[in-house]
């Protein structure tokens, strides 16, 4: 198993007192595997990609990741996990405003010790940004922020992608392009998938779905 959270429970503090968002929840992901997160607004999805991201700590339970005890990791730990270990693509893309699209999407690979010029001039090919490799990120589109945000992820080939509704700023047909085309380099590159979406139609392209509700994984 590459990721496994087990028995892991999460609650947040908010004006109207504690909220549980996550109760004792277990998932995992295998090598390679591609799964979907899905469930209503609200119910955590964020919160999950967070724990798992290694951006935030439980309030109970383990994450484990290639057996390593992520959440046992102090604040250091944590951060060369998110450097080598995992890639994040969040709800906001999280672009850096002073650096180019061709900058950013070298960024966080060089970071990794994995940068590889080849492969990201591919990416950035399959991903339609070839023109715009020497704008900055206020210079773009949301959609095309994504596809840079996506570009940047996969350039540093990590072993898993957590993706937080990576194509929602994108038309229908874009948008089923970009997730083809995200589970495909995926696949070049080996790594897994923990992907939130609210659409079906795009969840069933991936080998698992799971859905998040009052706390629980229930499917
Ligand atoms: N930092 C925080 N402080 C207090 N409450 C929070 C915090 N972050 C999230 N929440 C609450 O936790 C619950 C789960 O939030 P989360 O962002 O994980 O949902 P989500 O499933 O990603 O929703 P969406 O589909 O709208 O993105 C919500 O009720 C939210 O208001
Ligand atoms: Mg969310």
């Amino acid at each position: 198993m590459l990721l496994s959270l087990s028995d892991i429970s999460k609650s947040y503090n908010t004006p109207e007192g504690k909220v549980e968002v996550l109760k004792a929840i277990d998932i995992s992901v295998s090598s390679g595997q591609s799964v979907a997160l899905t469930g209503e607004s609200g119910s955590g999805k964020s919160t999950l990609l967070h724990l798992a991201g290694g951006l935030d700590r439980p309030d109970r339970g383990r994450i484990l990741m290639n057996d390593r005890d992520v959440t046992a990791l102090d604040e250091p730990g944590r951060a060369q996990y998110r450097r080598t270990d995992v890639g994040l693509i969040f709800q906001q893309f999280n672009l850096v405003p002073s650096l180019s699209v061709d900058a950013n999407i070298a960024f966080h690979a060089k970071l990794a010790g994995r940068y590889d010029a080849a492969w990201q001039r591919d990416l950035i090919d399959q991903l339609g940004l070839a023109s715009l490799t020497h704008r900055y990120p206020e210079q773009l589109s949301g959609g095309q922020q994504q596809r840079v945000a996506i570009a940047r992820t996969l350039a540093a080939r990590p072993q898993l992608v957590l993706a937080d509704e990576p194509t929602g700023n994108l038309d229908e047909a874009t948008g089923d392009a970009v997730l083809d085309l995200m589970l495909s380099l995926s696949r070049t590159v080996g790594s897994a998938l923990l992907l939130v979406t609210h659409s079906m139609r795009l969840a069933d392209k991936l080998d698992r779905k799971v859905l998040l509700r009052g706390g629980k994984i229930v499917a």
